[in-house]
Parts: C-alpha cells; sequence; structure tokens
C-alpha cells in the first residue's frame, strides 16, 4: 500500500518534469494545433515540427514530453518521430544536404554523387561532419526530374527566431562540381 503511493507520487513527478521540458511557447504553439484536430494523434507530425523549430532536433526527453503533453502514447509519437527521416532525432549540422534518391535521380547519377559526398564529408549517410557543419540525409524524389540529379541545400532552423532559417537552395549536381560546392559552403560556415 505504501509502495503504490510512493510509486504514485513519483509518477506524479515524473510527469511534472516531463511537463516543465517544454517551453511556454511550444505548449502555446502544440495547443493552437491541437485544438484544430478531432484526435491528438492526427497532430503528431505538426507537434514534432514545432518542438524541432525550437530546439532544431526532438531528443528522446522532448518526445516523452510531447507524448505526455498531447495526450498520447509514446509509442505512438515516436513510431511516427521515427518514420519521418526529417524528423531529427540526433543534433544535425548548421547546413543541411539532400541529395535525392528518387528514380530519376538514381538513374542519372545518385549513388555516384552519394559516394563523393560521404568521402569528401567523411561521413555516413544520416551523419554530421566532426566539425558540426553539414548533415548528410537523402530524400525521395524532389519534384525536379527534369534537373535531375539534384540536391536540396538548406540552413537548419535553429531556435525558431526570424532569419535563422534560409532559403531552400536546389542545385543541378555533376559530380565535377561537387568539390567546389562543398568548398563553398564550408567558407560560408567559418
Ligand atoms: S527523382 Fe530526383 S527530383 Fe525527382
Amino acid at each position: 500500500m505504501k509502495n503504490d503511493l510512493v510509486n504514485q507520487q513519483q509518477i506524479q513527478t515524473d510527469k511534472q518534469q516531463l511537463q516543465q521540458l517544454l517551453s511556454v511557447q511550444e505548449k502555446s504553439e502544440i495547443d493552437q494545433l491541437l485544438a484544430h484536430y478531432p484526435q491528438p494523434g492526427g497532430a503528431c507530425i505538426d507537434a514534432l515540427a514545432i518542438v524541432q523549430k525550437y530546439r532544431g532536433w526532438v531528443s528522446d526527453q522532448a518526445i516523452a514530453a510531447l507524448a505526455e503533453h498531447m495526450g498520447i502514447s509514446l509509442s505512438e509519437l515516436e513510431s511516427v518521430a521515427t518514420f519521418y527521416n526529417l524528423i531529427f532525432r540526433l543534433p544535425v549540422g548548421r547546413v543541411l544536404m539532400h541529395p535525392c534518391n528518387g528514380i530519376s535521380c538514381q538513374l542519372l547519377g545518385y549513388k555516384k554523387i552519394q559516394q563523393q559526398l560521404q568521402t569528401a564529408l567523411q561521413i555516413q549517410e544520416g551523419e554530421t561532419c566532426a566539425d558540426g557543419q553539414i548533415t548528410l540525409i537523402s530524400l525521395p524524389c524532389l519534384g525536379a526530374c527534369d534537373k535531375a540529379p539534384v540536391m536540396l541545400v538548406r540552413e537548419a532552423m535553429v531556435d525558431g527566431l526570424p532569419g535563422t532559417s534560409s532559403e531552400s537552395l536546389l542545385v543541378n549536381l555533376h559530380c565535377s562540381e561537387l568539390e567546389l560546392l562543398l568548398q563553398q559552403f564550408k567558407e560560408s560556415a567559418v
């Protein structure tokens, strides 16, 4: 009986700590979002995007706090967060490079380009350079098959403040130009 009471108090404390993990601003935006959904589960992706907008990525703790706030199961939210490769579960670099691995780009050299990027950046798919500047994440068709092979390059949203997310850049890729392109991004990061 006493143990049950202690356990309940512990659960209550854990829930309160989780609730405090999200900022007032995050909670407010998530609540506004939830108001548009009959079931909170329908808002998972957008809610995760709100958390990512303020933190740059979504940690395990943030997922737990969000699930608690939304009143959904942790496993439901985890499965959504894991499925979408634009929800980052680890910190990402300042620049996100997304070579397209859609069918047109595959046929026109994606594999070779990805290999070259990995070698030049000394990372594998989904990883970030040692200097923390560039993250490599391939994406399915970017809707520019007529320009294939292409890569989307954009700045990561750092803290949700205006000006911290620049416009995206869609680049047509030729292996011979990759070195130059990477050099430009590295120099702009200094
Ligand atoms: S397959 Fe790469 S843009 Fe469509």
